[in-house]
């Protein structure tokens, strides 16, 4: 690994089949084993789920999944950075490109589920435009508030919906 000051920029990409395992264990170090290796297997091919992963020097280093709901909105179901490289951007790379596939798409509301205490994800989101709408009560099994962020893109402000 490079230090911060000639950190490379990752390529996105969409997930491979191949990449499939990479991703597996990069959830297991972040959020947690959301998603088996079947599961992905079986999303990677489903037009409404959008995955996509954060190469450096070819190696799987960061993971986005989404939700896309009829051509309308989408979901952030899934984003984790491998620890060794969180802190230099990987997930605003991945987020930036997230935002831009789902503008060619013309899908102008993304939303996800966050942890109340997870201050990471909350300032990346706050940082990149995502606003609180509402608190689920007690939403997760250990009985901790989940914040719904939001984000509509600049580009369909003033839109209905
Ligand atoms: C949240 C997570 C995806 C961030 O990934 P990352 O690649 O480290 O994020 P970036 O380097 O792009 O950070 C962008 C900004 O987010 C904020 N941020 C990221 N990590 C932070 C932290 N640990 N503490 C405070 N702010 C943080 C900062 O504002 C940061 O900008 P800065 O570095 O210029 O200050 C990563 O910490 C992770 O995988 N966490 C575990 C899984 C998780 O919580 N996923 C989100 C669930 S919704």
């Amino acid at each position: 690994m490079t230090d911060g000051a000639s950190t490379p920029v990752p390529h996105v990409q969409m997930l491979a089949s191949t990449q499939v395992d990479a991703v597996v264990a990069i959830q297991a170090r972040t959020t947690g084993p959301a998603w088996g290796r079947d599961d992905l297997l079986g999303d990677v091919a489903r037009p409404d789920r959008l995955w996509l992963v954060a190469l450096i020097d070819g190696a799987v280093v960061g993971c986005a999944g989404l939700s896309v709901v009829a051509g309308l909105e989408a979901e952030i179901l899934v984003l984790g950075v491998d620890p060794a490289w969180q802190r230099r951007g990987i997930a605003s790379a991945l987020i930036a490109d997230v935002l831009r596939r789902l503008d060619e798409r013309g899908i102008a509301e993304v939303s996800l589920e966050v942890r109340s205490s997870n201050a990471a994800a909350k300032a990346l989101y706050a940082g990149i435009g995502f606003a609180e709408v509402a608190v689920r009560l007690g939403y997760y099994a250990d009985g901790e508030d989940a914040l719904l962020l939001q984000r509509r893109s600049v580009q369909h402000e003033g839109e209905p919906g």
